[in-house]
């Protein structure tokens, strides 16, 4: 059965924004982010504390964060790497923080120039912190339905990494189809296989876009049961570390889908799509969200 009620976890601001070429600005940034939070929508992932010289288009998250208006009952978690991430995230008053590691190998050692055991390891002060300051972690987990370097990824290490996370403290585990490469029933099996060690309700999908299959694989995660689902306005984005991969699922999308279906997500879907456009307009080109179009030529 479907859930009543899903959260919408918006990444355009952060994954979306990471790859685009085209640089929207600091100003842009946060006006994204504010007509954002007039949507109805409780998480906006703002901005990442990585390496500046590794991800250039995140390089103003403070300023970003600084210049934000913070909707009551809205969260705005941030991606941070490493302790130093996890500073400078504090130092600019983030409240809730996602660390983000692999079920494959080769992917987090390109991504994060560490394997994926290192990885753990450096959330570990993360986490520790984290507890002590009251701040949420989420934790992602990249490459779930395959590789752009190793190809197939074991469903066993998908599970083994999901379930290590949880053990660390992250209250939620996002599983992330990086390259958009996973079909339904991939996705259906990948998630039953982590739900077997990680509850339900601790889980996330994070689906892109590149062959099509996205809505389609978290139509099939929510028969599974999954309430939370991450998406990006406007189908922004891509990953800087994964070659043709295309943007997260668009938000628009989903929630046209979600509301079709009779399911809860206390969003405005017109506003949601005007952003969309908005933002399709910055970035020079048309919204890659159908239903944002649509109701365009309605
Ligand atoms: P490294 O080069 O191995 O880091 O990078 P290091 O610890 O050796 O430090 C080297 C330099 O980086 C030092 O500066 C550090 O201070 C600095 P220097 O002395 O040379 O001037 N540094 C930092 N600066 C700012 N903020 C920090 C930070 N840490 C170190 N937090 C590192 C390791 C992890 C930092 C790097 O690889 C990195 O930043 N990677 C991030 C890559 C990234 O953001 N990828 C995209 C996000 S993941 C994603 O999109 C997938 C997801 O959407 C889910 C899905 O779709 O699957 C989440
Ligand atoms: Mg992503």
């Amino acid at each position: 059965a479907y859930p009543a009620e899903v959260r919408i976890v918006e990444v355009g601001p952060r994954d979306g924004l990471q790859n685009e070429k085209l640089d929207i600005g600091t100003a842009n940034k946060i006006a994204l982010i504010d007509r954002l939070s007039a949507t109805g929508l409780r998480s906006i992932e703002a901005a990442a504390f990585v390496s500046p010289k590794w991800v250039p288009q995140m390089a103003d998250a403070a300023e970003v964060l600084a210049g934000i208006s913070r909707k009551p009952g809205v969260s705005y978690p941030v991606l941070v790497p490493n302790e130093q991430g996890y500073e400078r995230a504090r130092a600019a008053g983030a409240g809730e923080v996602a660390v983000f590691t692999a079920a494959s190998e080769a992917f987090n050692l390109k991504n994060t120039n560490a394997g994926i055991d290192e990885s753990l390891r450096r959330f570990e002060p993360v986490l520790a912190r984290a507890k002590a300051d009251g701040v949420k972690v989420r934790g992602y987990v990249s490459t779930v339905l395959g590789c752009p370097y190793q190809g197939e990824v074991p469903l066993a290490d998908v599970v083994r990494v999901s379930r290590s996370l949880h053990a660390m403290g992250c209250y939620e585990i996002s599983l992330g189809d990086t390259i958009g490469i996973g079909t339904p029933g991939k996705a259906r099996a990948m998630l039953q296989a982590v739900a077997a060690e990680v509850p339900m309700p601790a889980l996330a999908v994070h689906f892109h876009d590149t062959y099509g299959q996205a809505l389609a694989n978290v139509l099939a995660c929510l028969e599974e049961g999954v309430a939370v689902v991450d998406s990006a306005v406007s189908g922004a984005g891509g990953c800087p570390y994964a070659k043709g991969a295309t943007g997260n699922v668009a938000s628009e999308d989903v929630v046209y889908m979600l509301h079709g279906l009779g399911i809860r997500t206390g969003i405005d879907l017109d506003a949601l799509a005007a952003t969309g456009r908005w933002l399709a307009g910055l970035l020079g080109r048309d919204t890659g969200s159908r239903v944002g179009k649509a109701l365009a030529a309605a």
